[in-house]
């Protein structure tokens, strides 16, 4: 299995470009927090657990998390390429990837984007309800006002991207982030690419470097 995971600060873009890596090439595309959110709205005891720490923008608890990884990939077989975004978040999380020889992280990629273009990406993100689809309200708005594109549901805001919540999660961020990127650059495993820039660009790159 080939492990590629998407390193960066909420809102710098992992998700946006892990759904566009699944659906080009064919890359398994795994979002701990697309899982987290669905455990939340089918109310299963993972989803009721982890919803006290979204909501403060708190990270949900390691072994939690490990549990939930190490379930989604064990029954994937060796010739996958699997996206992660939004896992590892700690060095514990990282380190119980690289623990075994088949979940061993091959690539992390960071992405970079200042802080003050996080928070107006956080909290005008706006996301379809029927079909996750995400749009912006200034930088990506969807044709029709609340409406998306793809799928005509309605759009609504992540109860984690109003300000305040956006705030802390970044806080959080920056608490375990250079932990997170020692552990890869010292192990020669680290990329850093630049999200500050149009989603194409960063995409391209992307492609260049994955593909
Ligand atoms: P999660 O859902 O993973 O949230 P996040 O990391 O905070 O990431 P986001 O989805 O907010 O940002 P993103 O980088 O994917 O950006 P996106 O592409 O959407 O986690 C939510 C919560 O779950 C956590 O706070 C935590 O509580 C818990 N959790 C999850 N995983 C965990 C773990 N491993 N351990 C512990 N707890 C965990 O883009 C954002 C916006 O910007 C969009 O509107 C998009 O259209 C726009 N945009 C994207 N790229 C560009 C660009 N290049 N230019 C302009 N706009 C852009």
């Amino acid at each position: 299995m080939k492990i590629i995971v998407f390193l960066g600060a909420p809102g710098s873009g992992k998700g946006t470009q892990a759904k566009s890596l699944a659906d080009r090439l064919g890359f398994i595309h795994f979002s701990t927090g697309d899982m987290l959110r669905e455990a939340i709205q089918r109310k299963e005891p993972v989803g009721v657990q982890a919803n006290q720490y979204i909501v403060k923008g708190e990270l949900v608890p390691d072994p939690v998390m490990i549990e939930l990884i190490e379930n989604a990939l064990s029954p994937l077989n060796n010739t996958a390429t699997v996206v992660l975004d939004g896992f590892p978040r700690t060095l514990p999380q990282a380190k119980a990837l690289d623990s075994s020889a088949k979940t061993k992280v091959s690539i992390a990629v960071s992405f970079s984007v200042p802080q003050n273009v996080l928070v107006d990406r956080l909290t005008g993100r706006r996301i379809c309800k029927q079909c996750g689809a995400s749009y912006h309200t200034v930088f990506l708005p969807p044709k029709q006002d609340f409406i998306c594109d793809k799928c005509q549901g309605p759009l609504f805001q992540r109860p984690d991207d109003n300000q305040s919540v956006v705030v802390n999660r970044l806080k959080v961020f920056e608490s375990q982030n250079a932990d997170l990127l020692k552990h890869y650059e010292s192990t020669h495993r680290l990329v850093t690419v630049n999200g500050d820039r149009p989603v194409n660009v960063v995409q391209s790159d992307l492609d260049r470097l994955l593909g």
